[in-house]
């Protein structure tokens, strides 16, 4: 995966960055991970599928290939278990991961500036789902950054199965490892902020590898003012672990003028709805999901008494 991105990256916008990019993923690669040699077993099998070109046909990143045998490719890409981010379909076999990523692009692509001939960041990519819908949606280059190496893995068995891919491509970079230069005409940062212990580091981050006049595109998990300003979750917040802090809308476009942003527009807050979250056995098998996650009496609220996920969309510009 790392060559396929040093080519492009050197003929880019980007190529005085490529050596660095690359050798700070090939040392996250190099890291003693117990799950890689089944992983990159995943791909040798999944690399003896035939390929087809890759098409949005939503809700499924689609990829046309003939004559492959459904059930043993499923059993290969279910060695990359948890499938959370698509859905993909190859062939006639339907990738329906826990997220319906299509509905999340519908509520952003129609309020974000054309993304043809940009140099796009997609931060914590996942397994590159949103990265592939810009590249297709005619970015220049299309690179995710996901520090998660199964995720990765992933991106690159989808991209094992596309003949003549996209330029898309996922590195297992943070955020905070990206050379800090305006090197990207729109930046993306998806379900990503509610995850850093330091919000207002992430926000400046953003704002410095963005050029100009570029633009940000930001989704998280937010409250309502009704609320409070914002909530820090005590322990768990719909199970998750690792959420930080959950601003209002008003607080959130406090933070992103505190750190410098001009235009900051709200265009979307939608809650998330089981349609969108839900279990399926791309996630394993007896798994849980949203539904689970919210109190069974009321589901404006979580499980542990907090209000249910709702998700805002920021467009902003320095
Ligand atoms: C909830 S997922 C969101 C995935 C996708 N962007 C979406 O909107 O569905 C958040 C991802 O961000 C990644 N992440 C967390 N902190 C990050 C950082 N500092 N830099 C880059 N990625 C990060 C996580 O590993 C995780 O895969």
């Amino acid at each position: 995966m790392i060559n396929n991105f040093a080519k492009q990256c050197s003929q880019s916008k980007l190529s005085t960055e490529c050596e660095q990019l690359i050798d700070i993923s090939r040392e996250s690669l190099s890291v003693n991970n117990g799950n890689i040699p089944k992983w990159e077993e995943a791909i040798d099998e999944i690399n003896k599928y035939s390929k087809g070109g890759i098409d949005y046909q939503a809700p499924y990143l689609k990829i046309d290939t003939k004559n492959n045998n459904s059930e043993h490719l499923q059993k290969s890409l279910k060695k990359l278990i948890p499938w959370r981010k698509g859905p993909y379909q190859i062939g006639s076999l339907q990738l329906d991961s826990e997220w319906r990523g299509d509905m999340k692009w519908d509520r952003v692509l129609s309020n974000i500036q054309p993304l043809k001939g940009k140099i796009v960041l997609d931060v914590g990519s996942g397994n590159g789902y949103f990265t592939y819908l810009m590249a297709l949606a005619g970015a220049e280059l299309a690179l995710g950054i996901e520090p998660f190496l199964l995720f990765n893995y992933q991106f690159s068995a989808i991209r094992t199965l596309i003949d003549n891919p996209p330029n898309a491509f996922v590195l297992p970079l943070k955020l905070e490892q990206m050379p800090k230069k305006p090197l990207f005409d729109t930046v993306f940062s998806m379900g990503v902020l509610y995850h850093q212990k330091d919000h207002l580091l992430h926000l400046e981050q953003l704002k410095t590898v963005l050029t100009e006049d570029g633009e940000l595109i930001l989704e998280t998990l937010i409250i309502d003012k009704k609320q409070g300003n914002k909530i820090i979750p005590k322990d768990r917040y719909a199970r998750m672990r690792n959420v930080w802090c959950l601003p209002s809308t008003d607080t959130l476009h406090t933070w992103l003028k505190a750190v410098g942003f001009k235009k900051i527009k709200l265009v979307d807050v939608t809650k998330t709805t089981p349609e969108e979250q839900r279990a399926t056995h791309w996630i394993g098998d007896n798994t849980q999901s949203l539904k689970d996650f919210l109190d069974p009496d009321d589901d404006n609220l979580t499980i542990e008494g907090l209000p249910a996920p709702r998700r805002a969309i920021f467009i902003c510009q320095k």
